[in-house]
């Protein structure tokens, strides 16, 4: 991604019929200062990608944030609704879908949120990382939003977006989890629904988000409103509790 421009050329080597990009700068405190890097991956690399993809008419699919938004609203956020980011990461990642939906009407845009998964780094890999250290638990109580497990982002995408019609237009979708939590209450589940953890949950502290002062802010409203998407393909992605019920199933 540091060099965008080579991103064409393996466009043009590969002659994909789809495209998907889920690479991206995340750091989204680190973002702050580091804002060229951040550009670089979360706008330009994909833009690169985008119209390489035009040309040889493939389709991108492409994934955004809730970090998009400002989080001064009170109901979930619609596609119509404008962004207003509060940060790098949120600004660059407009930047970036607004450059691959300008580039091919057949492209797609997710946007998603609170992504975790079973691998990587996350803030459920995290919380379980910390107590197993018997670390004490500090989390942020006072943001709402709808943790999604990666998979089924996988799956949605799949059954989805992959299965259009080659001629059919894309656009933008928000694909969240149903229904919503805050971080602490995320954190709390990950310990219920655990089985090395459910007989006896660690204690989670519920702090607010000026007790825990970061580089970059954070929207305090996150939910994403899932409408338009299920309206267009016909399904929806299932509660986020439920998600990770099956992402901790032994
Ligand atoms: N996680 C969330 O809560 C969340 C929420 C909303 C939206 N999203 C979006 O979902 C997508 C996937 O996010 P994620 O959580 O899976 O992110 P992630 O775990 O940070 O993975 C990002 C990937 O991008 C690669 N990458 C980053 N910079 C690169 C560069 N300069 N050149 C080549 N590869 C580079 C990374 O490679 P290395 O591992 O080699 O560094 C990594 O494989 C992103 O578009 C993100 O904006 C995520």
């Amino acid at each position: 991604l540091d060099q965008p421009s080579i991103l064409r050329e393996h466009v043009f080597g590969f002659l994909p019929d789809v495209v998907i990009n889920a690479a991206a700068y995340t750091a989204v405190d680190r973002a702050e200062s580091d804002a060229d890097n951040a550009r670089i991956a979360n706008a330009e690399a994909p833009d690169e990608v985008a119209r390489a993809c035009a040309l040889v008419g493939a389709r991108m699919i492409h994934y955004s944030t809730d970090y998009v938004f400002n989080g001064r609203g009170s109901r979930p956020y619609r596609e119509t609704d404008p962004p207003d980011p509060l940060g790098v990461y949120g600004h660059t990642k407009l930047l970036g879908e607004r450059a691959v939906l300008a580039a091919d009407p057949r492209h797609v845009v997710l946007r998603v949120s609170w992504v975790y998964a079973t691998r990587g780094r996350n803030f459920l890999l995290t919380m379980r990382r910390l107590a197993s250290e018997g670390r004490s638990l500090r989390v942020v109580g006072d943001q709402t939003g709808a943790p999604t497990w990666a998979r089924t982002i996988a799956a949605a995408t799949a059954q989805g977006a992959l299965r259009l019609p080659r001629e059919e237009p894309g656009g933008l979708y928000h694909l969240p989890a149903d229904g919503e939590t805050t971080w602490h209450g995320f954190a709390q589940a990950i310990f219920a629904e655990s089985p090395e953890y459910r007989d006896e949950p660690p204690h989670v502290e519920r702090i607010e988000t000026a007790d825990f002062p970061t580089a970059a802010q954070r929207p305090m409203y996150s939910r994403l409103d899932g409408a338009a998407f299920r309206e267009r393909f016909g399904f929806a992605l299932p509660d986020w509790r439920l998600q990770l019920r099956m992402a901790l199933e032994p």
